[in-house]
């Protein structure tokens, strides 16, 4: 199922394509093909280039995955579950070379991410990130250090069948995307004035 994004402008293929969906089909993907999501977020620009991003991956059916699976709510384990690929994310809190607080680290963190997800579209992959675990259970369980802040868990895989789903998670799989309106979120010289108005 496709839920292309129905936007005002152009914009590229593959940011058109992007969405979180539910269902996920159970086909492993490749090490190599991981491994070009990975190369996306590597390339990220952060500050100082300081790559405070850090993925700990499971992939089914290794005991990695169920660890990271016990880290999420239970709303997100309903669905969660198919996936075949779980990742958690973590950014690193301070910078390497004096130790003073990173405060663009969790920013940083997210563009890699939004790289990783535009190139898993490249590859026909689908990502769906979830804030809705237990940090602390993630520091636990996967052994995070000190210094390192887990952020989101991120579902990976192709896409399965939506029919497969149960209520509510069905319905919003269908239901249409939706966006704030560009006036909303880009103003002109002063904040709060839209920098186009749409009739
Ligand atoms: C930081 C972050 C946390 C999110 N947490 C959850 C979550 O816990 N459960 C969930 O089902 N979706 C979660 N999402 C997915 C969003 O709901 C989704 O990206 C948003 O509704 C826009 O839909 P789209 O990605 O299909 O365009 C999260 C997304 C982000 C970026």
């Amino acid at each position: 199922m496709k839920k292309e994004a129905v936007t005002r402008y152009p914009i590229n293929p593959l940011s058109k394509a992007r969405w979180s969906p539910r269902a996920f089909a159970q086909t492993l993907p490749g090490t190599d093909t991981l491994l070009s999501l990975f190369e996306a977020a590597r390339w990220a620009p952060s500050a100082m280039n300081e790559q405070p991003w850090r993925f700990i991956i499971g992939i089914k059916p290794a005991p990695g995955w169920h660890l990271i699976f016990d880290t999420l709510m239970a709303p997100n384990q309903i669905w969660a579950k198919e996936a075949p690929v779980l990742m958690v994310v973590c950014s690193k809190n301070h910078f390497g070379n004096d130790g003073t607080l990173n405060l663009t680290a969790a920013y940083d963190t997210g563009q890699a991410v939004a790289h990783l997800s535009i190139e898993a579209m490249n590859q026909s992959l689908y990502v769906h990130q979830m804030g809705g675990f237990f940090p602390e259970k993630a520091i636990t369980l996967l052994e995070i250090p000190e210094g390192f802040q887990p952020l989101v868990v991120i579902a990976i895989g192709y896409y399965g069948d939506p029919e497969s789903l149960p209520e509510p998670y069905k319905q919003r799989e269908f239901a249409p995307r939706t966006r704030k309106e560009p006036g909303e979120i880009v103003y002109d010289s002063k904040f709060g004035q839209p920098f186009i108005q749409l009739p």
